[in-house]
């Protein structure tokens, strides 16, 4: 794990900052959008030129109000406070902090958190997060884009373990999983039983299960939940 970069009292900010965020996270139930609002700031990042990623731009409205961002406003006025009320703590820790505490207030695993993120206002061009209707070599071409494999593309995609498709938001509707405020496998042990009423895949969903390398992590995934 990397070392933190930053001093005892920052260190202090955040744990108190990490208790304000699970009462929110749990009192609201906003699990979901919190963890795809970190996802939205860092997914952006290009490795060549070394832009976007989890620097906070998200929180401006000209990166916002990208298209793929629909609807995420609502997590950044809810954080809000707590930006308030721990005003050290820069907007890009607070995101992903935010994404940590979803994870664990759902019985998710327990993830390290280094901080030390710097705030950045200079947003990415729209159009660097995926395109849920695409199929795998879009998948590849945004994720190793970001400086990350295959197997980080199957990891990451079972996000949708929690929460679900707005239609007024994305044009898609519905949860993945029969429990969208727990965060388990069972993302991928239902991508395996294919289509089923009141189920959403996205196109990208589905491409994991049409390609062998995806296929295999997917099958290993859903056999158990400690595999990473
Ligand atoms: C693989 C490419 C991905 C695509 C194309 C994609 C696309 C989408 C779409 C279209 C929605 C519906 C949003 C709405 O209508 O409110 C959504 C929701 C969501 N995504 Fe993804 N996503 C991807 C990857 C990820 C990753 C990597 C994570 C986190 C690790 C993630 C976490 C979430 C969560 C938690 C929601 C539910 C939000 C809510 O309930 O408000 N997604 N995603």
């Amino acid at each position: 794990m990397a070392e933190p970069v930053v001093d005892a009292e920052y260190l202090k900010e955040i744990e108190k900052a990490r208790r304000d965020l699970r009462a929110l996270i749990s009192s609201k139930n906003c699990a979901p959008i919190m963890l795809r609002l970190a996802w939205h700031d860092a997914g952006t990042y290009d490795k060549k030129t070394k832009t976007g990623g989890p620097n906070g731009s998200i929180r401006m409205e000209e990166e916002y109000s990208h298209g793929s961002n629909a609807g995420l406003k609502i997590a950044i006025d809810l954080l809000e406070p707590v930006k308030a009320k721990h005003p050290k703590i820069t907007y890009a820790d607070l995101y992903q902090l935010a994404g940590v505490v979803a994870v664990e207030v759902t019985g998710g695993p327990t993830i390290d958190f280094v901080p030390g993120r710097k705030d950045s206002s200079q947003c990415p061009e729209e159009g660097r997060l995926p395109d849920a209707k695409k199929g795998v070599s879009h998948l590849r071409e945004v994720f190793y884009r970001m400086g990350l494999s295959d197997k980080d593309i199957v990891a990451l995609s079972g996000g949708h373990t929690l929460g679900r498709a707005h239609l007024e938001r994305t044009g898609f509707e519905g949860a993945w999983t029969k429990d969208p405020l727990h965060f388990d496998n069972t993302y991928y042990v239902e991508l395996l039983e294919g289509d089923k009423e009141g189920r959403l895949k996205l196109p990208t969903d589905k491409a994991l299960l049409g390609d062998p390398i995806f296929r295999r992590f997917v099958e290993l995934y859903a056999k158990s939940r400690s595999i990473v």
